[in-house]
């Protein structure tokens, strides 16, 4: 039987995920939204793509969250997303009533699923999820560092020249103005990119990720990107589905990891079958564990915003 993917949320990162999950044949896909008709229409534009794009699709949009029932994977995307000038963290309480809401619903409709939270500030939908859920940490994980990753990615590829695709690395951290990019892991065809890049310009690849999203935010205007983040998220849920055991930066709950407990935030995981199969400590340089500390922290305090 093939995996069975709910998305929730029929917006610009849910349908986008919808399609490249379509694309990559990764399982039967239900598409959710609370808006009438736009989850259908969506996911009927979708199959209609089947035939140009060679490949079999199963997908229908629906109004009903039952329609969840017996799913492995359910990918968060709901909530609003930010317009210019405003933080991630501005959209706290919006989105946290809107993902509480969905996450009651997971828990009777899909309770044996694992978790995706794409909704922001994601390091804390994914923690206000886990708690309403009540499922296991390892079934609920958040996407951001494979996002923030690509992103990194993306501009060491353009400041060399070079493929995109010979550029490994590894962002930890909150998903927001505290992540933390490692240049030290960072390679192009194992290649340190340390070897590659002047610092200075280093730093300013790093500055540049840390405003990724606010970058496109402010090219748009209406809204925050959506293809990068749709992409990221697929790749979790493909480790997972295929049960690849990709190491991917997520955001996980840590249980003294990296000297943290009790939050969410980005670090290296291996994904399988079960989810979240190991969270990998990788050595850290003072300066980067004060990082990944400090960027906890504001996580660690934002969560009493919303009762924690
Ligand atoms: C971004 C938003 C989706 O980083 O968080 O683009």
């Amino acid at each position: 039987m093939k995996p069975k993917i709910t998305v929730v949320g029929a917006g610009n990162v849910g349908a986008t995920a919808a399609l490249y999950l379509a694309q990559q044949g990764l399982g039967d896909i239900v598409l959710f939204d609370i808006v009438e008709g736009v989850p259908q229409g969506k996911a009927l534009d979708i199959l209609e793509a089947a035939s140009p794009l060679g490949v079999d699709i199963a997908i229908r949009g629906t109004n009903d969250f039952a329609e969840a029932e017996g799913s492995d994977i359910v990918l968060v995307t709901a909530g609003m997303p930010r317009k210019p000038g405003m933080d991630r963290l501005d959209l706290l309480k919006m989105n946290a009533d809107i993902c509480g809401g969905i996450a009651e619903k997971i828990k009777v409709h899909a309770p044996n699923s694992i978790v995706i939270v794409v909704s922001n500030p994601i390091d804390i939908m994914v923690y206000h999820t886990w708690k309403i859920t009540g499922f296991p940490s390892e079934r609920v994980i958040g996407q951001a560092g494979v996002l923030d990753s690509s992103r990194f990615v993306a501009f060491v590829a353009m400041e060399l020249g070079c493929a995109a695709t010979d550029v490994q690395a590894m962002v930890l951290g909150g998903h927001g103005d505290t992540m933390v990019p490692l240049p030290r892991y960072t390679t192009v065809s194992g290649v340190p990119v340390t070897q590659l890049i002047q610092a200075d310009r280093i730093q300013a690849i790093s500055d540049r990720t840390r405003n990724g999203g606010a970058e496109i935010v402010n090219l748009l205007k209406t809204g925050s990107a959506y293809y990068a983040p749709a992409a990221s998220t697929v790749k979790m849920a493909a480790s997972i589905l295929k049960d690849t055991h990709h190491l991917l930066p997520c955001s996980a709950l840590l249980s003294g990891q990296y000297g943290l407990s009790g939050v969410y935030v980005g670090v290296p995981c291996r994904l399988g079958r079960k989810g979240l199969e190991k969270i990998v400590e990788i050595e850290l340089t003072p300066e980067e564990t004060k990082a990944l500390h400090d960027s906890a922290a504001v996580y660690q305090a934002t969560l009493k915003d919303i009762g924690y």
